[in-house]
């Protein structure tokens, strides 16, 4: 049974407002469309949280910079909708551009610190495009429990603090990367990578493992610990971004010996394709444990 499909805030909120009614709880699922099994992780994790789930499928422009894919973001709604369709009790939102930014929009989240390292230093404008997004989002399904990846962590930290310092109704409820048998992070850029740069996109969770068995190890210094996740990048002649060792709840700056938990946070590019991939160091077991080689 294919979802029932909603283009309009209003009937979403409403979708939702007869379900609290009866007295369920509502889930809710926001995405760029493309799924994956990434995604689909999200949506069985809703699933078993409420009743009635919603998946938003939105590409969102405010959160892609000028000269950034927008264009080229891959759209694939129809599969989408089949894919969803396993699953009753379900409603696709997709809204359009004009639904989203209302003729004479002005208004605009803008988040702190914690926008402003790692993708925020090299995707300006980035957070504050998701952080608006989001907000809208939330205000048109209302009171309900939100699912993100840990994959985007850092949108993940920066939803959290939207959420609290907002006072919005929303239980937001993270879940971990899920990866490809070989250990690449899925991603609906993925798709572009030809099959030589699919070779090399593994760099990235080959470093970041390497880097969580040497943590695992006893290795505590930062620089040492990025210097480990470097060295596959660097090989496979991926053009870095950053490799940075910080903070897991604040994103700070870890000067020189990291205590019993960091995130590790990659991002470059692999040809003309950014990839960003992470580990929790102390929480996530090594990116390449589950069955990678
Ligand atoms: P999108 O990239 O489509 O991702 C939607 C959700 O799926 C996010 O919470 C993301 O972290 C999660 N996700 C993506 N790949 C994953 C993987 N391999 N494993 C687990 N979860 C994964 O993130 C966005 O869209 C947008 O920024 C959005 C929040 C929808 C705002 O526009």
């Amino acid at each position: 049974m294919f979802p029932v499909m909603a283009s309009t805030a209003g009937d979403v909120r409403r979708a939702c407002d007869r379900v609290r009614q009866r007295g369920d709880r509502v889930a809710f699922v926001p995405t760029m469309g493309a799924l994956h099994a990434g995604h689909l992780a999200l949506v069985a994790e809703a699933k078993r949280r409420a009743p009635f789930v919603v998946v938003s499928i939105f590409v969102n422009p405010a959160q892609f910079g000028p000269g950034e894919d927008f264009a080229r973001y891959p759209r694939s709604l129809e599969s989408d909708r089949t894919q969803l369709a396993a699953w009753s009790d379900t409603c696709v939102f997709v809204p359009t551009v004009g639904e989203m930014y209302p003729p004479g929009e002005q208004t605009r989240v803008r988040v702190g610190a914690l926008a402003e390292p790692l993708c925020g230093r090299f995707r300006p404008g980035h957070f504050e495009g998701v952080a608006t997004v989001v907000v809208k989002l939330f205000s048109a399904v209302g009171p309900c429990e939100a699912i993100f990846g840990r994959k985007d962590y850092q949108q993940l930290l920066v939803v959290r603090r939207v959420v609290d310092d907002l006072l919005l109704p929303v239980t937001v409820v993270d879940r971990p990367t899920m990866r490809e048998p070989d250990g690449l992070a899925m991603s609906s850029r993925n798709a572009y990578l030809s099959p030589d740069e699919r070779v090399r996109a593994l760099s990235l969770a080959r470093g970041l493992d390497a880097a969580a068995r040497h943590f695992a190890q006893g290795e505590r210094s930062a620089r040492e610990l990025e210097r480990v996740a470097r060295q596959p990048l660097e090989a496979a002649g991926a053009r870095i971004d950053y490799v940075e060792l910080r903070d897991a709840d604040t994103l700070a700056d870890i000067p020189a010996e990291v205590g019993d938990r960091g995130v590790l946070a990659v991002a470059c590019r692999v040809g003309a394709i950014r990839l960003i991939d992470n580990v929790v160091l102390g929480q996530d077991p090594p990116p390449l444990a589950a069955g990678g080689s």
